[in-house]
């Protein structure tokens, strides 16, 4: 006999199931022998590498055997945020905990940000059902400017407002007094600030920046381990919210893939702390160095200030970023040409890795324009 309460299977094309799709966020990244990645802006330094090295030498397996054991890094991450761990959320890398944020808050439709902007936005606004409000930098400096955010969050809706500072395709830094302003004005308007602070321990003072938005019902701050502490591989990152608005993530399950690795090889970072700050002051002096080699050794080329692990020249043209970008290339060098990003017509960032990788990329640079290529 037939059972009526089941539905009718569906047929061929009905199905959802059956809809086509691109994939488009597989892996398919290959490693090639002797490449220079210094498009990503990972921290490429030898003495990053021996503590991870001198970790995963010493990882017990048996912590692998069962599920990992938050609490600890918990505990050393409250300290050096100087919030209470019920304010931290780990997740695996920030990218996770920038998508949970958005699936969150579903009653939630924009997010105001300047743009260009870290790709993922566009990538979790198309998850959650958002759609993107974007600000465009002041067309005479080519600068971002935080009071543009608050007149576009005014125009519309309760929004995220997301800030990266500093500006993962400038460097540029926003200061103390600027973010107070653009937190205070969120409040009003009953939105979420989310500052993304994944590249500011390479900038000067950087923490002191934002130290008076910790704790703020209405800021979350977005911290990824990847670039500073040279963990982009491990997948490991901290959310810094204020407590009821860290319980909306935890009802999504933000850590259910963080794995015991990336919690040994950040728990062993956070302890070597002397290693990465005298890294990040290197890597500070090596950016200036950069910035005005490369502006001798190829005129027309203008490096922004930077507060990141990377340099931005302005340069003549777009043909010139391709040309450039495509030379350094053959020489292994891999680079980003941001040439046609909103206030950057033409442009190409270079990460800073070590004294011998600057060398190697100023002298491909220079030899380039002597050779008349340009
Ligand atoms: C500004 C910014 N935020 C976040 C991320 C992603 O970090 P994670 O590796 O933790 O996913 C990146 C990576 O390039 C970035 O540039």
């Amino acid at each position: 006999m037939r059972d009526e309460t089941l539905v009718p299977a569906r047929e061929g094309a009905d199905s959802p199931f059956l809809r086509e799709s691109a994939g488009r966020f597989r892996n398919r990244r290959v490693r090639v022998p002797d490449e220079i990645n210094l498009k990503n802006c990972g921290l490429l330094d030898s003495r990053a590498a021996a503590v991870h090295r001198a970790t995963l030498a010493e990882f017990d397996p048996n912590d692998v055997l069962t599920y990992p054991i938050l609490q600890p890094v918990y505990g050393m991450l409250a300290d050096r945020f100087g919030v209470d761990t019920d304010s931290l959320v780990l997740t695996a890398g920030s990218d996770p905990g920038l998508n949970l944020l958005t699936r969150a808050f579903p009653e939630v439709s924009r997010i105001v940000l300047h743009q260009p902007n870290f790709d993922g936005w566009a990538k979790f606004a198309a998850i959650s059902g958002c759609v993107l409000d974007p600000v465009a930098p002041d067309p005479e400096t080519g600068l971002f400017d935080l009071r543009d955010l608050a007149r576009r969050l005014r125009a519309g809706a309760p929004a995220f407002v997301v800030v990266t500072t500093p500006h993962s395709f400038t460097g540029q830094v926003h200061g103390r007094e600027e973010l107070a302003e653009l937190a205070d004005a969120v409040a009003e308007h009953g939105s979420l600030l989310v500052v993304d602070t994944a590249y500011l321990a390479f900038t000067e003072g950087g923490e002191e920046l934002v130290r008076g938005l910790a704790g703020l019902r209405h800021v979350v701050r977005v911290n990824t381990f990847s670039k500073s502490y040279g963990l982009s591989g491990a997948r490991i990152a901290v959310t810094v919210a204020h407590p009821a608005t860290a319980r909306h993530l935890f009802d999504l399950d933000p850590e259910g893939s963080v794995s015991a690795p990336a919690v040994a090889l950040l728990r062993r970072s956070l302890e070597e702390q002397a290693v990465f700050t005298a890294i990040w002051a290197d890597v500070r002096r090596l950016r200036e160095r950069f910035a005005a080699e490369v502006e001798r050794a190829v005129p027309g080329w203008h490096a922004r200030p930077s507060g990141g692990n990377f340099v931005t020249w302005d340069v003549p043209g777009p043909a010139d970023a391709g040309a450039a970008s495509r030379h350094l290339l053959d020489q292994g060098i891999v680079v980003r040409d941001l040439s046609g990003a909103p206030g950057l017509p033409a442009a190409v960032r270079i990460a800073v890795a070590n004294d011998a990788v600057v060398r190697q990329a100023v002298a491909a640079l220079g030899d380039r324009y002597r050779e008349g290529v340009a």
